[in-house]
């Protein structure tokens, strides 16, 4: 039977590479959306391509009852999640001086909260099944810290802690939770920058270039296949070489 991946926030950039590339791999696919838009359905029509299924999960991370109603509809298509992708993210960035207290609670909410409310809702199925693996997207940012992100790097920080702490307790259920931490990836979220930004970036990177969707996508695949069946509560970094 094919092994079913949900990932969050998947209709574009990181997170639509990684649900293409786990349908390459035969896996039924389940991707959270928060909004109807053209990417919705161009989406489920590139996953469809490689013969697998392909179910949409409508809702916002950041508000419990919705993870719970999705994760249910996705156990209702398939019978099973082996794989959770904690994907979806957001900034809001500024200097801590100008930044709204809004801005700080929206970027922990999506991005810290929004991923203990998904993997909550999906965990118990795993335990269930004595099987899964957990990958969730962090950063460089909550490794480094980055000027002008105090919220983004203390919610991608907070993903890591809640990614060694988790593996702890159900690694013994045979569940592994992992993290990667991408630097600079070439996607809508980076695309904001200007062109002199992002060459000054690109110097500063010891491969010499942003990364792609690919090069995060190939991580998170190989960390939910057999071929790393024994690492658990690591953070992987793909950036390139940013950080040693
Ligand atoms: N692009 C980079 O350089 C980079 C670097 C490090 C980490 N990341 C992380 O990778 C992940 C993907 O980033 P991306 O560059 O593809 O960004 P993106 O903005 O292209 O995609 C983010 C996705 O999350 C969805 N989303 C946002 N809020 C949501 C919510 N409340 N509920 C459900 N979905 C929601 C968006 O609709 C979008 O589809 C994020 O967690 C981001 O922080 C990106």
């Amino acid at each position: 039977m094919s092994k079913v991946a949900l990932i969050t926030g998947a209709t574009r950039g990181i997170g639509k590479q990684i649900a293409l590339t786990f349908a390459k791999e035969g896996y039924n696919i389940a991707i959270n959306y928060i909004s109807e838009n053209e990417d919705v359905e161009n989406t489920k029509r590139e996953i469809e391509k490689y013969k697998v299924k392909c179910f949409m999960a409508k809702g916002d991370i950041s508000n419990f009852e919705d993870c719970e109603k999705f994760v249910k509809e996705v156990i209702e298509e398939y019978g099973q999640i082996d794989v959770l992708v904690n994907n979806a993210g957001i900034t809001r960035d500024t200097l801590l001086m100008r930044m709204k207290k809004e801005d700080f609670e929206a970027v922990i909410d999506v991005n810290l909260v929004g991923t203990f409310n998904v993997t909550k809702n999906v965990i118990p199925y795993m335990v269930k099944a004595r099987s899964g693996r957990i990958i969730s997207v962090a950063s460089v940012v909550g490794i480094a810290g980055n000027a002008g992100q105090t919220n983004y790097a203390a919610s991608k920080a907070g993903i890591i802690g809640f990614t060694k702490s988790l593996a702890k307790e159900v690694a013994s259920r045979n569940i592994l939770v992992n993290a990667v931490a991408p630097g600079f990836i070439q996607t809508q979220m980076t695309d904001v920058l200007k062109d002199n930004v992002k060459e000054e970036i690109a110097k500063s990177i010891p491969l010499g270039r942003m990364g792609t969707v690919q090069d995060v996508a190939n991580v998170i695949k190989f960390l939910a296949s057999e071929e790393s069946s024994y690492i658990t509560g690591q953070v992987i970094n793909i950036d390139g070489g940013m950080l040693m």
